[in-house]
């Protein structure tokens, strides 16, 4: 919905705002005034400078170097300001970037940037980014003198553009795709099916490799049990071989045995014949010390102790006596002097008393002489003691002859009595070794058989070892051949798997393929026409229906054929175009154009223009009768907003709001 536009230097403006109101609007004006101009300002505010279509010299006005549109609308109750402008230079005139205010946010854009938002915003088919926004020139807004260009196109390029409009070229890109699609699949299915060609030929093989397998199985349990068949030979020679070494060993330790018994007995034979040899000499000296030993010497009745301590009393005794009678001998000289001198010569007493002093002399010579006595009865006593010191003396020696000869026969008595005994003890050793070596030796006579038993039990043992060797290595054989033939088993059933999943793929994309190929494309041809043929029998019928409330006489009809192209029956007979009056020119043209926006807006659901459309003279050449009907036109259009372009005074009591322009001095004005 339009609100307002402002101009600045397009074409016979300098500068000038319009308001749009809602409801049936009238631009009106004479010829050349400036309403034309408005109209290609709204669509260059919304899509800029299209090719072929708007140039910048169709709206920069002469001599200005710049120019500028602001188009104020309402689209899905957004308020939309898009400013774009123009600028001339040496090259000449291009359009800059451009403003957007939506709700009041403002954006600087490019030009193409703002087409975009646009064809967005209008709910337009993107695809008209870069191409003329054909469905706002079928829809709202026809420049003055292309209305009938429409009609005179190329069949085939009106065709082809409507199919896009009505979206039924996509199924015909449907079509071309699934082509596309066909040839893809066809190829992967021949690549899947040359993969998967040789699939029987390696499920053979495989077949193979398993009765390989099972007959390497069987060989592989026969090789089994008899690998187990000769453990247990091999554990019983085994045992048999050890039983005998063992044996052996026993009897080896006996031999040993049997060597020491003998060297003990001739130990003890060359004994007993020592012996033998040495008993006679040994018998011989016996009888020798026998005869010369004797009687034993008789024992003294005094001990060395005894006369010790005797000798020692005399000697003791004799020595007081001796000093006794040195005594009384120096006094009796002493004595005899006193007498003699009748004083004393250390006192110088005079003797008083002679005789009693003579009598004390006579008295010490007593004394002396009974000590000489006594002197002599002890030296004889002594000289006895001294006397049988010495024949205690002879007689220890004697007695130490004897005991040594007595300790001696008694040693050899005693050696002859151990001989005797020893050899007696040795002959019974003697004949008890014997007797154990006679049985050893008994027993010592299998040695030589067990020994040849446990050569021929090693050789027996090597052979079953040998065979056993023999039987493990073909035992491996087949091990390995098992464990390589299944690698491969499994290397063929992973291939099989892949080539068997290949060969249902290239059968999935077979029905893929035939389902695409008899299904799908057919239908979408059936799918095409069906939609084809509805569009077109409804554009048909709005057609015939606006040329109806046009013409208002059954005269003169139209009708849309299948490649949208109008034809145009008068009173049963097709005629042309250009054979028709002006006014039915543009009957033919307003119904036509009139049946492609009710057509393209009933079938583009996107679309946000619907309720506005902008007819520029769309009355030329009408008679009074037909511009009556424009009323009929408005009523039946019944939109809210439409904007009608025409200097025929009569339109201005069919619409609800005029607008007038006026041009003075190449400058056009709404005139308020
Ligand atoms: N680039 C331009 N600079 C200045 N004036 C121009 C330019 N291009 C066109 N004009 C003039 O602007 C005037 C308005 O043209 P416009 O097409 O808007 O007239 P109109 O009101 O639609 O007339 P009609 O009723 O004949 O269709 C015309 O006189 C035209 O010659
Ligand atoms: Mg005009």
């Amino acid at each position: 919905m339009l609100k307002w536009i402002e101009l600045e230097n397009i074409r016979s403006y300098a500068r000038e705002k319009i308001e749009f109101p809602l409801g049936t609007t009238l631009l009106s004006g004479d010829v050349g005034c400036g309403k034309s101009s408005v109209l290609l300002a709204i669509e260059f505010a919304l899509f800029g400078i299209q090719r072929g279509e708007v140039s910048g010299t169709d709206l920069l006005r002469h001599g200005k170097k710049e120019g500028s549109v602001r188009l104020c609308f309402e689209v899905a109750k957004k308020e939309v300001i898009i400013s774009r402008s123009l600028k001339r230079d040496s090259k000449g005139i291009s359009q800059d970037s451009g403003l957007i205010q939506i709700d009041g946010i403002r954006q600087s854009k490019t030009a193409s940037e703002l087409r975009a938002i646009m064809l967005e915003m209008l709910g337009y088919p993107l695809e008209y980014q870069t191409k003329n926004p054909i469905v706002f020139r079928y829809t709202v807004y026809t420049p003055q003198d292309d209305m009938k260009r429409i009609l005179f196109a190329d069949a085939e390029e009106r065709l082809s553009i409507l199919r896009k409009i009505f979206q039924i070229d996509k199924y015909g890109r449907i079509r071309t795709n699934a082509d596309i699609a066909i040839r893809e699949l066809r190829a992967m299915k021949r690549e899947s099916e040359s993969l998967s060609s040789d699939l029987e030929q390696r499920i053979s093989e495989a077949d193979d490799k398993r009765r390989q397998l099972d007959s390497l199985g069987m060989d592989f349990r026969r090789h089994q049990a008899k690998a187990e068949e000769l453990d247990r030979e091999l554990a019983r020679k085994t045992a048999t071989f050890d039983g005998i070494s063992e044996q052996i060993r026993t009897l080896s330790k006996k031999s040993q045995l049997a060597a020491i018994k003998e060297s003990t007995i001739q130990q003890k034979r060359k004994r007993n014949h020592d012996i033998a040899r040495e008993s006679p000499e040994l018998e011989r000296k016996i009888y020798e010390i026998e005869k010369s030993l004797g009687e034993r010497p008789l024992a003294l009745t005094l001990s060395e102790i005894e006369l010790t301590n005797k000798k020692r009393d005399s000697e003791k005794k004799r020595n007081e006596l001796l000093s006794l009678q040195s005594l009384l001998t120096n006094e009796i000289l002493r004595y005899n002097g006193i007498l003699e001198k009748g004083v004393c010569s250390f006192c110088e007493q005079s003797v008083v008393d002679r005789v009693a002093f003579a009598q004390k002399l006579i008295e010490k010579e007593k004394l002396l002489s009974k000590v000489k006595t006594e002197l002599s009865e002890l030296s004889i006593e002594l000289e006895q003691i001294e006397r049988q010191r010495r024949e205690l003396s002879e007689y220890s020696y004697k007695i130490r002859i004897y005991a040594n000869s007595e300790r001696e026969l008694n040693e050899k008595r005693s050696r002859l009595k151990m001989f005797t005994e020893e050899r007696m003890q040795n002959e019974n050793e003697v004949a008890d070794l014997v007797k154990e070596l006679i049985e050893l030796q008994t027993e010592l006579s299998k040695l030589t058989e067990l020994e040849s038993q446990e050569h021929s039990a090693k050789n027996e043992l090597s052979q079953i070892q040998l065979r056993k060797t023999e039987a493990d290595r073909a035992f491996a054989r087949v091990e390995s051949q098992i464990e390589s033939i299944t690698r491969e088993l499994g290397r063929l059933e992973k291939e099989i798997g892949e080539k068997q999943r290949l060969h249902d793929r290239a059968a999935k994309l077979a029905k893929s393929i035939s389902w695409l190929e008899q299904a799908f494309v057919p239908l979408m041809q059936v799918i095409e026409q069906a939609v084809m043929s509805t569009v077109q029998q409804e554009f048909n019928q709005v057609f015939q229906s606006w040329f109806g409330i046009l013409m208002g006489n059954e005269s003169l009809s139209v009708e849309a054929d299948d490649q949208f192209a109008p034809a145009i029956m008068q009173e049963g007979y097709q005629t042309e175009y250009q054979n028709l009056s002006g006014g039915e020119k543009t009957a033919v043209a307003l119904a036509y154009r009139l049946a492609l926006n009710k057509s393209i807006n009933t079938l583009i659901d996107s679309i946000r223009t619907k309720d506005l459309i902008i007819l520029d003279e769309p009355t030329d050449g009408f008679s009074s009768e037909q511009i009556d009907r424009i009323r009929d036109v408005l009523n039946e259009l019944n939109l809210r907003q439409t904007i009608l372009v025409s200097h025929e005074p009569k339109i201005d009591t069919f619409v609800e709001h005029v607008i007038r322009f006026q041009k003075e001095g190449h400058l056009s004005k709404v005139v308020r």
